[in-house]
């Protein structure tokens, strides 16, 4: 099953609100119930909002209206992961040739997703299988980049998958990832029904799994990609990076090209999406910064692999 898709003229995605408990789809007609699905993490993970800022201009442009506008709406329903904004402009470049090549052109960026993130998770297997002298290979993850967060495979996931298709996978370590628990509703959902082992983890253990050699690599996917290297992706992302430089323990990030952004030099210029308190304190009368991402320095980063290459120690850009 895809987690996001365009069936008969309109978007049907997985409603990620609701796993694991319940697996259910949403119908999208419109740009507005789009938005919304987007900001209330319905639908999202990188590539996923890419695709989905795609099939966005594809809704707009068949609903008629003010294509434009509705596109400007979509590219600020969340502000870090690049790949919405990308999605967008891809399909948006399009809009003077037709309905048609606009529909084209936003199925056309589904259908990439899916070849790009297989490519990405056999590179990134073989590259830790190489660079680990041989399986199984112990991964630690954050948050969820599996199909969930793509139209099906995954980027962190995707390698995971891939070192289970070849035989070299041993256990993952997952992060619960708080407020959200990405990691334990969603990557141990994925995990369960892939048939891997896995066990979760608190957010404030990863660094302690990596530190007493139950990891022997951390892989983790990201939202955006600056120029110079660094890598910004779910809040908890930095100290396992941290903790994997301390312990010599190979950190790597598994992106499609679409997440690297060559027009931001550096993550410090990346706009983190801050959300509302409730999500940590409830409804308590507590304050709380609730900071949806940070950024991990690109001297922390052991490799980026791409669908397209793989990038160790210098600027992306
Ligand atoms: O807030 P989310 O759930 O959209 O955050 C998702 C992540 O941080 C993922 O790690 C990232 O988008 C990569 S998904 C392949």
């Amino acid at each position: 099953m895809r987690t996001i898709d365009w069936v008969d003229g309109r978007i049907i995605a997985i409603d990620q609100t609701r796993l694991p408990d319940v697996l259910t789809t949403l119908r999208i007609d419109a740009v507005d119930q789009l938005v919304d699905a987007i900001r209330r993490l319905a639908v999202r993970g990188a590539p996923a909002l890419g695709v989905a800022g795609a099939l966005g201009v594809a809704l707009a442009a068949r609903n008629g209206g003010d294509v434009r506008a509705e596109a400007a709406r979509l590219r600020s329903a969340r502000p870090t992961a690049v790949n919405l904004a990308w999605g967008v402009d891809r399909v948006l470049a399009r809009l003077g040739e037709g309905l048609d090549a606009v529909v084209a052109e936003a199925v056309h960026v589904l259908e990439d997703d899916v070849r790009r993130n297989r490519e990405l998770g056999f590179r990134g297997a073989r590259w830790l299988v190489d660079r680990l002298g041989g399986g199984p290979v112990n991964v630690q993850t954050h948050c969820n980049a599996g199909a969930l967060a793509c139209v099906e495979w995954g980027t962190a996931l995707g390698v995971v998958r891939a070192l289970r298709d070849s035989g070299a996978l041993g256990h993952v370590y997952v992060d619960e990832t708080r407020p959200l628990l990405q990691g334990s509703r969603l990557t141990a959902w994925e995990l369960a029904r892939m048939g891997v082992a896995h066990t979760v983890v608190v957010d404030s253990a990863g660094p302690t799994v990596i530190a007493r050699g139950l990891a022997d690599a951390v892989v983790v996917g990201a939202d955006r990609i600056a120029a110079n290297g660094d890598v910004v992706n779910k809040i908890g992302t930095y100290p396992l990076a941290l903790a994997a430089a301390r312990a010599g323990v190979p950190f790597v990030v598994a992106a499609p090209e679409s997440t690297i952004d060559p027009a931001t030099p550096d993550g410090a210029r990346v706009e983190i999406e801050v959300r509302d308190p409730a999500e940590v304190v409830g409804d308590r009368p507590t304050a709380a910064l609730n900071y949806a991402f940070d950024v991990t320095p690109a001297d922390l980063v052991t490799a980026i692999i791409t669908d397209e290459r793989i990038i160790c120690g210098k600027p992306v850009g």
